[in-house]
């Protein structure tokens, strides 16, 4: 998968700057699914307005995060271990401490605010490291407000 130059840029992770340019041959080949840019699948919020873990906020992770945040992926060559996968991403990110700054916590139930994943979801410069998802287009607003009103709904695994 490393072979293309030209789409990494310098990324801070544990404190480190890690260029991934740097590594082995150049770069991922990694493309911006092209389904993420209108946010499609995320418009099953019930009528009044609970936010299923699994129906509208998993798929995201599936369709946007999990092609680096999965064993082997830009991510985990970071040193992020943070593994957005249908079946494990829950208990990596609900009360759970940033690897990259250990007073950050990546999901607050009932905070969306203070809450790492979401700031870098919804903010070109959140406190630590770039937006998410890196190297391909921002989440839909729609995207971003399910990702805050389950956040602030508790961050259920419902
Ligand atoms: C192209 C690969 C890539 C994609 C796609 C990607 N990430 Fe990341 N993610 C990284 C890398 C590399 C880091 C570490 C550097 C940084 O924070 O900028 C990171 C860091 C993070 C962190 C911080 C973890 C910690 O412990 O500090 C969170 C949270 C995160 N990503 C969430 C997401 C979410 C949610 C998505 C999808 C919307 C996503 N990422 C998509 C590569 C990616």
């Amino acid at each position: 998968m490393m072979n293309k130059r030209k789409c990494c840029s310098m990324i801070a992770a544990r404190g480190v700057i890690v260029a991934l340019t740097s590594l082995g041959a150049g770069c991922s080949t990694y493309v911006a699914p092209v389904e993420n840019q209108d946010g499609g699948g995320d418009t099953s919020v019930g009528v009044e307005g609970a936010v299923s873990f699994a129906a509208n906020i998993q798929p995201i992770f599936t369709t946007t995060c999990a092609g680096c945040h999965s064993p082997g992926g830009i991510a985990d060559m970071a040193g992020i271990p943070t593994f957005l996968r249908e079946g494990e991403s829950y208990d990596m990110i609900v009360n759970v401490t940033s690897v990259q700054d250990d007073g950050l916590v990546l999901v607050v139930p009932g905070d969306s605010a203070t809450s790492l994943l979401f700031q870098k979801v919804s903010s070109d410069s959140p406190p630590v490291g770039n937006r998410m998802p890196l190297f391909a287009p921002v989440l839909s607003d729609n995207e971003i407000k399910l990702i805050q009103d389950w956040i602030d709904q508790g961050a259920e695994n419902n």
